[in-house]
């Protein structure tokens, strides 16, 4: 078992926006995160990646506060608020946990998730204008009017990332946002997330298996291994064939055969 290190061209300029020191996380009597040291630059795609059960999740979930640690989590955001914690964090799961075999379109969907009003009721004017906007944004406003269980994963997860950019986060955590979407429309899905953080700034935090999507669109890889980081920086530094064979094992080394250790 090799150290935690961090490669030596990464001097963070700006202050980031999220870091954490030494955070720990013990689930079900087990350590999960085994003191995460790290910082989130503010504004850029940063894409974490690791083996299954290395703790992504984890960490995203520790990050909008659903699990207690111990060690620090520091947030320093650019509004001007008396708690240092993000005004809102948008948050892509990385399994909806909402029962797709509801008969709700996506239209009652979001007035639900909208607003506190009761569907019975009826949807009100400025919740359905809302709904409107919020799906162009991500391009599925024609997805209105279709039941929740029958968009495809694609659709499904612009639905969820309009969601999550409502109000408008600091930062976006996504858990593996195309796992279940069709490879040939996973790019427009990353071209997406590409614009939303060119055009608004937001920090994006991103879980992907996909190396190759992370070196076309991640501006800054994390690796966990073992609930830890085993490195970060640039992808062209993080993603050679040494450092894949740490976190991923030897077989992925030729995966970064496009990058020299
Ligand atoms: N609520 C929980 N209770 C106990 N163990 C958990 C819980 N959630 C996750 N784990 C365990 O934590 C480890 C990391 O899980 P996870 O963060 O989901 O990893 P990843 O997203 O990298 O695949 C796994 O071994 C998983 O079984
Ligand atoms: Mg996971």
């Amino acid at each position: 078992m090799t150290g935690v290190f961090r490669l030596a061209s990464l001097p963070i300029a700006t202050k980031p926006l999220v870091s954490l020191r030494d955070v720990r996380v013990v689930l079900g009597g087990q350590p999960i995160l085994r003191g995460v040291t790290a910082n989130i630059a503010p504004g850029r795609i940063t894409a974490l990646i690791g083996l299954n059960g290395s703790g992504k999740t984890t960490l995203l979930r520790t990050l909008v506060n659903e699990y207690p640690h111990t060690g620090t989590i520091e947030f320093h955001c650019g509004h001007d608020h008396s708690q240092p914690y993000p005004e809102a964090i948008g948050y892509v799961p990385q399994r909806l946990t909402l029962d797709a075999r509801l008969p709700l379109t996506v239209r009652d969907f979001l007035a639900l998730t909208l607003s506190r009003r009761p569907l019975f009721l009826g949807i009100s004017r400025a919740t359905a204008e809302k709904s409107r906007r919020i799906l162009e944004r991500v391009g599925a406003a024609d997805c209105l009017d279709v039941p929740v269980e029958g968009l495809s994963g694609g659709q499904l997860q612009r639905v969820l990332l309009a969601l999550a950019l409502e109000p408008q986060p600091e930062l976006l955590l996504l858990d593996e946002p195309a796992a279940g979407i069709d490879f040939r429309d996973q790019r427009k899905f990353y071209d997406l997330i590409a614009t939303i953080n060119r055009e608004t700034k937001v920090t994006v935090l991103m879980v992907s298996h996909d190396l190759n999507m992370v070196r076309t669109y991640a501006h800054e890889v994390m690796c966990l291994r073992h609930g830890a980081i085993q490195c970060q920086g640039a992808p062209e530094e993080v993603l050679t064939p040494t450092n894949l064979a740490l976190v991923f094992g030897a077989e992925m080394q030729t995966l970064g055969a496009q990058y020299r250790d």
